[in-house]
């Protein structure tokens, strides 16, 4: 199975949604696949977002090795499932389909996991320096729900 995650810049959520299934991947000992990139290419071969490093390392989740890369047109033949944070990314990606085949593949996140919340989109936190640690609640829930379904 191979999993990439896709947000706008890959330096807040992404990286910390690739660090979260990763480390859930080992303890489950999983033959995965993940990555993450995003749709702009502004950060691209920056380390994750100060604060998605600090919020990781809180629940020993070391994001501080990932370098940010825009995603490209191969990623949607090369991957299995494309997750994308919100709708804003699932419209950016979607338009890099070329085929039905590809177009499946990609999908909200928490369209996986079945949130109290009730959200369809991880808010972007680059703004909001008290949203890291939501975002990361949110993945980390999502993350043990994708394991359970794909
Ligand atoms: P991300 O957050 O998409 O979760 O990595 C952002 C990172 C950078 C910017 C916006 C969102 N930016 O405007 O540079």
């Amino acid at each position: 199975m191979k999993i990439l995650m896709v947000c706008l810049g890959n330096i807040c959520r992404s990286p910390l949604a690739e660090g979260i299934l990763k480390e859930k991947i080992e303890k489950y000992d999983l033959d995965w696949e993940v990555d993450s990139a995003g749709t702009g290419h502004w950060h691209a071969g920056e380390k994750p977002d100060p604060r998605s490093i600090a919020v990781g390392k809180n629940y020993g989740v070391d994001i501080s090795r990932q370098r940010a890369r825009q995603i490209k047109p191969k990623d949607l033949d090369y991957y299995d499932h494309i997750l994308v944070m919100d709708d804003s990314n699932l419209r950016d990606v979607q338009q890099m389909a070329s085929n039905d085949c590809q177009k499946k593949k990609i999908r909200r996140i928490l369209e996986l996991s079945e949130s109290s919340d009730d959200i369809q989109n991880v808010p972007d936190p680059y703004y909001d320096d008290n949203g890291f640690e939501y975002v990361f609640r949110l993945l980390d829930n999502a993350c043990d729900q994708l394991i359970r379904k794909l």
